[in-house]
């Protein structure tokens, strides 16, 4: 073989993301070496680069075959399913591979599990990326939002083709090297943990307009649609409108009333919120949407409990019926809503990544993770430029919520934003995102909180101490002997 018949990079691991992802590779002009254990992914990928124009693509049906057809230093992708399976396929291929050869891993990989391949890939050599790969099986096709993080070296070697593969918007692709380490895992995991907020905000959005406002599919889809057209315009807000417009083809209605309200979830969600504990920094509206999915799953206790609680009296008029309602004012106010409760959740977001790359000095630029969310990705919206904005006016910004113009806005949407959890609260429709990203605003905004009067009761049960307001130091207090001489006064 001559290097002019090998390829430029490879990929193993041939599901619907590795496939894909494996002719937007050839499609831009970098031919593929492509494997799978499984031929048929093979011969499948293989008819597809044929069909999708004579794609430069190559099949291998053995590790030791795919390798040596790459041009050194490789470069060899896994899309294969995070844990194990990662294991077992480096173990399979490093066998062939040679030292200066670079693993990037595209899956939903948990961070620390890619700092500790970096650290064995290194003894033999090997260089080592991590990246977060978003955009679904389309986005893998057409351009991705691309965050590789690990090794430098081994992501100067495939700049190239990530600049060409990844979606590209008015300031570039959608890629950028994140960090060292498991940074790109990391900011991948945060990403998915916003996604579950927005999902969620929407679905309570849906919910107040339908169960409150007494809205019908059709006007949800025109909602959904007009919002698309300012300042919510996002990929989930587009196809949330198409979901409303399908009907159902196995009966009469909508399809969207015929789903069970389960949600299933895969652990990014759960890995974001144990994170944002871990680092001691408040993620209440991604928080909310997970224990949300939580919930959904319990349906059978939950229709027993709907049985129980209407046997028991619970207000059947009043609570989860259609109220009269302005229409008009009520879809203007839950856009209104939607917006702020997004800020917040895009701030606690923002707000982990920061805490986690200045305790893994990864030194994240947010505006940048900003940025290469604007296309590709899930959450792509065009309020990810403001966000970008808002760091690029100031890199040391302590919380979206008081950036100028976000400040702004979240003063103006306020009143839209309390009538609307007010009325779900009186209805009887929870809001859990909504509720959460309004009581971080209200409790972030304040200068004083009733904080101070948990600490007193840390310091009378458990000497815990407490600050002053007006003189530095800590003190304790004898609260409970003190009371008593008190209560001894008014005896
Ligand atoms: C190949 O395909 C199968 C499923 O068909 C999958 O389980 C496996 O992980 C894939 N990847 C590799 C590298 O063989
Ligand atoms: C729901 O209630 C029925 C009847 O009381 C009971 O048999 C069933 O176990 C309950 N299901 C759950 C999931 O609690």
């Amino acid at each position: 073989m001559n290097s002019a018949t090998l390829s430029c990079i490879g990929l193993a691991g041939l599901a619907v993301m590795g496939q894909n992802l494996a002719l937007n590779v050839a499609e831009k002009g970098f031919p593929i070496s492509v494997y799978n254990r499984t031929t048929s992914k093979v011969d499948d990928t293989l008819v597809r680069a044929k069909d999708e124009g004579n794609l430069p693509l190559t099949g291998y049906y053995n590790p030791k075959d795919f390798i040596l057809s790459i041009q050194r230093p490789r470069s060899v992708v896994l899309l294969v399913k995070a844990g194990a399976p990662v294991d077992q396929t480096i173990a399979t291929l490093s066998e062939y591979l040679e030292p200066g050869d670079a693993i990037i891993d595209g899956g939903n990989e948990w961070y620390e599990n890619t700092e500790r391949r970096i650290r064995d890939a290194e003894n033999q050599g090997i260089l080592y990326l991590g990246m977060g790969v978003s955009g679904g099986e389309e986005g893998a096709r057409n351009g991705p939002s691309l965050m590789p993080g690990g090794s430098h070296e081994a992501y100067k070697n495939v700049e190239h083709i990530l600049m060409k593969i990844a979606a590209q918007v008015n300031d570039g692709p959608c890629v950028t090297y994140i960090g060292a380490g498991g940074a790109g895992n990391f900011v991948k995991m945060v990403h998915n943990g916003i996604e579950y907020g927005d999902m969620q905000l929407i679905s309570e959005a849906y919910d107040v307009l339908k169960t409150v406002g007494g809205l019908s599919n059709e006007e949800l889809a025109g909602i959904f649609h007009e919002w698309n057209r300012g300042e919510l315009e996002s990929f989930l807000i587009e196809i949330t409108s198409d979901i409303f417009k399908v009907k159902d083809e196995s009966g009469s209605g909508d399809l969207v009333d015929m789903i069970l309200d389960k949600t299933g979830m895969k652990g990014t969600g759960k890995w974001t919120v144990q994170q944002a504990a871990e680092l001691s920094i408040a993620a209440p509206t991604i928080a909310a949407s997970l224990d949300s999915r939580y919930l959904s799953g319990l349906k059978a206790e939950r229709e027993n409990a709907s049985r129980v609680l209407q046997e028991a009296g619970i207000d059947g008029d009043n609570l989860g019926s259609i109220r009269t309602v302005d229409k008009k004012q009520l879809v203007d106010d839950v856009r209104q809503a939607l917006y702020a409760s997004k800020i917040c959740s895009y701030a606690q977001g923002m707000n982990l990544l920061r805490a986690k790359s200045m305790e893994k000095s990864w030194n994240l630029n947010l505006g940048e993770m900003a940025r290469i969310w604007k296309g590709g990705c899930i959450i792509r919206a065009r309020f990810l430029d403001r966000i970008k904005q808002a760091y690029d006016r100031n890199v040391n910004l302590a919380n979206l919520i008081v950036d100028p113009e976000f400040a702004k806005e979240m003063v103006q949407r306020q009143g839209a934003w309390r009538r609307v959890v007010g009325l779900a609260i009186e209805s009887g429709i929870s809001t859990p995102g909504m509720c959460s990203s309004l009581a971080y605003f209200d409790t972030y905004r304040r200068a004083r909180l009733p904080a101070n009067l948990v600490q007193a009761q840390r310091d009378l049960f458990g000497a815990h101490t407490y600050e002053r307001v007006d003189i530095p130091g800590s003190f304790h207090t004898e609260w409970t002997k003190l009371a008593k001489a008190r209560s001894g006064a008014f005896n």
